[in-house]
């Protein structure tokens, strides 16, 4: 068993679906290459430790019995709880004699956890993936989701799984709530232009929001979701022709209905507008809205264009790659 084991997953982007996906219908989201790195360390003491700077966790430390109980600090909550649903999980597993002491974990990301990029669940992936590996315990990647999932529910008590999905995974999916469905897409590359509107989103709040307009307007709001869920089911197919074009229209329309929700805000609104009408096929918000950020595609002799009127409008455009690899060892 060794000593120590670092791990890296990769963030998130939503593609197409966001919202509808809470309730039911398909989604479409896509893992990008700037990751998050996790060390974990055995302890001979019977000690959890964590250091996650980027969301300002220094020197905590807790007894493992103490594991998942008693307040803890919200930059700490994904790890621990993910390491406490791991141990009970794998309680036959820790009886072995060659199990014992305890875990000092650390994360280092690569992007802000501010992006929206779903740091989190990056987190909650590299907590398991890293103990599984540091005590041997082969997982499969569904009972691997499963224990991830149950992670995010009991930390914040609503999502999708989209996001922990991508981190295992990787690549780009057709991913339904709970794990219904995770299908690999097949997709080229895909040029997307990424614009961060500076603005934090809290998704928890924007995604409660949504469900009391669905309790106030239950079919009105289930007609946006359905056209939400025959758009993603187009843009399966468009992206797997590598039809830009359309991906683009499919996407506008998208961005038309998340407005619809009222999950847009004036700043991502803009930035959408800005890479349209500077000769993006098409742009849209991605994630729960209310900021984070938004997507674009363009043909390549409009990148250059569509990247300075998103900026112009107050974005910062951030490089990224799609279609990146999941969860990984890195040594
Ligand atoms: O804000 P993000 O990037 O975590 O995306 C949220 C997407 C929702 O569909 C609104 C919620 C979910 O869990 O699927």
């Amino acid at each position: 068993m060794s000593k120590q084991v670092t791990v890296s997953a990769p963030g998130k982007l939503m593609l197409f679906g966001e919202h509808a996906v809470v309730y039911g219908k398909p989604c479409i989201v896509t893992a990008v290459d700037q990751r998050l790195k996790l060390i974990v360390e055995k302890l001979d003491e019977p000690f959890f430790e964590l250091e996650a700077k980027d969301v300002g966790i220094l020197g905590y430390k807790k007894p493992l019995s103490e594991v998942g109980k008693g307040e803890i600090p919200k930059g700490a909550k994904f790890v621990e709880i993910a390491l406490s649903n791991f141990l009970k999980k794998m309680d036959p597993a820790f009886r072995r004699d060659d199990v014992g002491g305890g875990v000092k974990i650390k994360t280092v990301s690569q992007f802000k956890s501010t992006f929206g990029f779903g740091s989190s669940s990056a987190s909650t992936i590299c907590t398991l993936k890293a103990l599984s590996e540091i005590y041997n315990i082969l997982i499969p990647k569904k009972e691997f989701f499963e224990i991830a999932y149950k992670t995010v529910l009991d930390v914040q008590g609503l999502g999708s799984g989209f996001d922990l999905a991508a981190a295992i995974y990787g690549g780009t999916l057709f991913f339904v709530t709970g794990g219904k469905m995770i299908e690999p897409l097949k997709i080229k590359d895909l040029p997307l232009i990424v614009g961060f509107t500076g603005v934090k989103a809290d998704t928890a709040t924007i995604v409660k929001d949504v469900k009391k307009r669905f309790e106030h307007y239950p079919k009105q709001l289930k007609n946006i979701y359905d056209g939400i869920g025959l758009i993603v089911e187009e843009a399966k197919i468009a992206l797997s022709k590598n039809d830009l074009e359309k991906t683009g229209r499919l996407m506008n329309l998208n961005q038309g209905y998340l407005e619809a929700l009222g999950v847009s805000s004036e700043k991502l609104s803009s930035m959408v507008y800005a890479a349209r009408m500077s000769g993006a096929y098409g742009a849209k918000l991605s994630g729960a809205g209310g900021g984070d950020c938004m997507v674009a595609l363009a043909p390549p002799t409009k990148n250059k264009a569509v990247e300075k009127a998103i900026e112009k409008a107050g974005g910062q455009v951030l490089k990224v790659k799609v279609n990146a690899e999941g969860v990984r060892l890195e040594r």
